[in-house]
């Protein structure tokens, strides 16, 4: 079992720098134009594109967000994502569940196609929201339980409003966290003092991208727009 899910990346990722092959897909996420036009009508400068990994994203919202941040466990990650960038991008290697920005530094946070590999969900969030600035937002998306990669994984927890698999099809032991329970997940977001402005449902097929996922898959996500309203 997956004892410790960054170490796999950081081990994905060593790999694939030797190799000079790329761990995930080059082309950004297929909802980023939209984050990118949300962020530039809220006029949002500061953003902090949390687990930003190679930077797939990144190289899109640069093109709107003055100053951009990255962070991610994974130092050969964020040297692929900086040359991707251009340099136009501040990067820093950092935990998610513990990071070392300070509290309110960012109009807004996002998270792509990362949560779901994060135990630590709750954890997550709640660092997220403390370096959100007030009014600020939080945006990220996570898959459903209806997602392709839960046929093909091991369901290892049932945590009521989420379940995790653990997907090693092609031999690395990735974790999957799915939502499951979409209002007891927003009950959980207002406690942090987070509230749901919009919620999108978007699905999508990824190429096979070795060595992490070997064949064609499709993805179902929610991508959630939240705003810090403490
Ligand atoms: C599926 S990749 C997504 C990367 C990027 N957001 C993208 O869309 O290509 C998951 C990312 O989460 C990062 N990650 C995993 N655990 C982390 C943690 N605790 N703190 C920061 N980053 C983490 C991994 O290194 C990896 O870059």
């Amino acid at each position: 079992m997956t004892r410790n899910e960054s170490e796999t990346w950081k081990g994905l990722y060593r790999a694939a720098n030797q190799d000079g092959e790329p761990v995930m897909p080059t082309e950004p996420l297929p909802f980023v134009e939209d984050v990118a036009a949300f962020l530039e009508t809220h006029d949002h400068e500061t953003v902090l594109e949390a687990a930003v990994g190679e930077g797939r994203n990144s190289q899109r919202l640069v093109r709107e967000v003055a100053d951009l941040h990255g962070c991610d466990v994974s130092a050969d990650a964020l040297e692929t994502c900086g040359k991707r960038c251009n340099g136009r991008i501040e990067t820093r290697e950092d935990d998610v569940r513990a990071l070392s920005y300070e509290t309110g530094a960012f109009d807004a946070t996002v998270l792509f196609d990362a949560l779901t590999h994060m135990r630590s969900v709750e954890l997550v969030l709640r660092e997220l929201t403390r370096v959100t600035r007030p009014e600020g937002h939080l945006v990220f998306n996570v898959p459903t339980d209806d997602d392709e990669a839960t046929e093909s994984a091991t369901l290892t927890n049932d945590y009521g409003l989420f379940r995790e698999y653990e997907y090693d099809v092609d031999g690395h032991e990735v974790v999957y966290i799915v939502l499951t329970d979409l209002d007891a997940f927003s009950s959980l977001l207002s406690s942090f003092g987070l509230a749901v402005r919009d919620i999108q449902r978007y699905t999508w097929t990824d190429p096979p991208h070795p060595p992490y996922r070997l064949r064609r898959h499709e993805h179902k996500n929610l991508l959630f727009y939240t705003q810090r309203i403490d």
